[in-house]
């Protein structure tokens, strides 16, 4: 058990106001996992105020980027150190198998660490020949500097990963930052906190506020002294932050996930595709923002593909990660089981066909198995909205022409898989799929260099590669008459 009753506030595991704390359960099997402090509004304007100090005075302001970039290794370095352990945290705070967050979470996050070290002393600018002032020449150039001090809400469905593509480009360019990890998964971003002091990074310039959505996370998207804020999550609160930016027209940065299709043309390597819409649908019990849950098939694969799917989903194991070899833990909690299960069941009552799966009910715990359906229309709200569990709808077309036209037919656009041999209809498809990030022969194939982010309601911003610098810097002209 995790009992730390702490915020991450200056360099220092502080007590919340009034020593609030918070629980985290385990959905898998309902143990404690542990505690920590749970910041009032009043606590996030002290970690704020920490942020800015250490963005406007202090020795971080001073520190050259090749400085910032040998923290950021020896913070890569630390975070490798205890890579079991933070996998650990977050896996057992949402009841996901632990081995989950050692193949991707982990590697990510310190790749991601890496990547961003090696930026840190690369911010160059660049002159601007301009027609003069007045007759008289000019020199003009355009330097980058730190967006200031920046909010980082953090979800829960992967949070050291998601909280590192924030939290590096921030740090390799010179800003500040509070974090609001997700009520459920705060331990690692504390651990993270301590090993940031560790790695030598001066007070202040990471600061970490555990609590409450509605108080925490509102308190810091509606400070006035927070620059920006970098939010992963639902559309619903990527809208209340939005708003709440107004206030001091803070920049905003949304990750709001997606309803990504799977396209397969009749080319497709079949073998390969099932495993990857496998993969792609049921990786963290589906709880990921580019899960590819549209599984368009063209018609002539569509008898031989399901039944292959309907085999691969029925052979996962499910249960409690903690007491066995599973495959499939826990859906993160209540909440999101009932919103699973409540989308099934509107599923079935619209006329769609369960093929395999539903819950998978135990004395403890919020497992589901591996759903998948067919006979859907594109207005049912099983293929049309986000629902962040295992389940998939088979949907067949007839040609190329009408899988993009249905592959764009939602309001998100994250990320697109196109499984096909020919090279000339992958490019020819990918440019007409809407969506930030399109995969050939392969599900989500994210890395630190390649920016990630969405179209229509997936999202605004980008983060990661060079888009993750631009995203924390502000770009100044600067010009001499000559
Ligand atoms: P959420 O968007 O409400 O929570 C994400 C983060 O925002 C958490 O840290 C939470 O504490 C914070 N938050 C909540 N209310 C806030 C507010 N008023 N002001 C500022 N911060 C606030 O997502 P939730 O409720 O955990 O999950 C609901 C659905 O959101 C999921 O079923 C899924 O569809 C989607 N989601 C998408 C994710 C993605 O990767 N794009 C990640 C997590 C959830
Ligand atoms: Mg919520």
């Amino acid at each position: 058990m995790w009992d730390w009753n702490t915020l991450f506030i200056e360099g220092q595991d502080i007590s919340a106001e009034n020593a609030a704390t918070l629980d985290v359960i385990s959905p898998a099997n309902g143990k404690i996992v542990g505690r920590v402090g749970a910041a009032s509004a009043q606590d996030v304007d002290r970690a704020v105020v920490a942020a800015r100090c250490a963005f406007e005075s202090g020795p971080w302001p001073a520190m050259s980027g090749a400085q910032r970039g040998a923290l950021l290794l020896k913070l890569a370095e630390l975070v490798e150190r205890e890579a079991q352990a933070l996998g650990d945290m977050d896996a057992h705070s949402i009841g996901r198998p632990a081995i989950e967050t050692q193949m991707l979470d982990l590697p990510n996050a310190i790749a991601t660490f890496r990547y961003y070290a090696g930026w840190a002393d690369k911010l160059e600018g660049r002159v601007v020949p301009t027609a003069g002032y007045f007759g008289r020449q000019t020199h003009s150039f355009v330097t980058r500097e730190p967006v200031g001090v920046i909010g980082m809400i953090v979800p829960w469905n992967t949070p050291l990963m998601i909280l590192a593509w924030k939290l590096a480009p921030a740090l390799a360019v010179g800003c500040t930052c509070v974090i609001k990890p997700a009520e459920q998964t705060p331990f690692s971003a504390l651990r993270l906190a301590q090993l940031v002091r560790e790695a030598g990074f001066p007070d202040g310039v990471v600061n970490v506020v555990p609590g409450l959505g509605g108080i925490a996370g509102s308190a810091l998207s509606e400070h006035p002294d927070v620059d920006k804020i970098s939010f992963t999550g639902s559309p619903e609160t990527g809208a209340v932050i939005m708003r709440a930016a107004t206030g001091n027209f803070k920049r905003v940065a949304l990750e709001l996930g997606g309803k990504s299709p799977q396209i397969l043309c009749e080319d497709a390597d079949l073998d390969a595709a099932v495993q990857g819409c496998a993969m792609g649908l049921f990786f963290n019990q589906g709880q990921v923002c580019a899960a590819g849950t549209r599984i368009l098939v063209h018609r002539s694969l569509v008898a031989r593909f399901t039944e292959a799917f309907a085999a691969a989903a029925g052979a996962v194991t499910v249960g409690d990660p903690t007491s066995g070899q599973v495959q499939m833990g826990s859906l993160a909690g209540k909440g999101q089981f009932e919103r699973v299960d409540r989308y099934v069941q509107g599923g079935l009552a619209a006329g769609a066909r369960m093929v395999t799966g539903g819950a998978f009910a135990q004395d403890q715990g919020y497992f589901y198995r591996p759903t998948v359906f067919d006979s859907v229309t594109d207005d049912m709200a099983i293929v049309s909205e986000e629902i962040f569990g295992p389940v998939g709808c088979i949907i067949p077309f007839d040609s190329d022409e009408e899988a993009i036209a249905r592959a764009n037919g939602t309001k998100y656009g994250l990320a697109a898989t196109l499984w096909t041999k020919d090279v000339s209809r992958a490019l020819g498809l990918a440019k007409q799929v809407r969506a930030g990030a399109v995969s050939v022969n392969g599900w989500a194939t994210i890395d630190p260099a390649l920016p990630w982010g969405g179209f229509k309601t997936s999202g605004i911003g980008r983060e990661l590669g060079i888009s993750g610098i631009e995203a924390c810097t502000e770009e100044k002209v600067t010009t001499l008459v000559l």
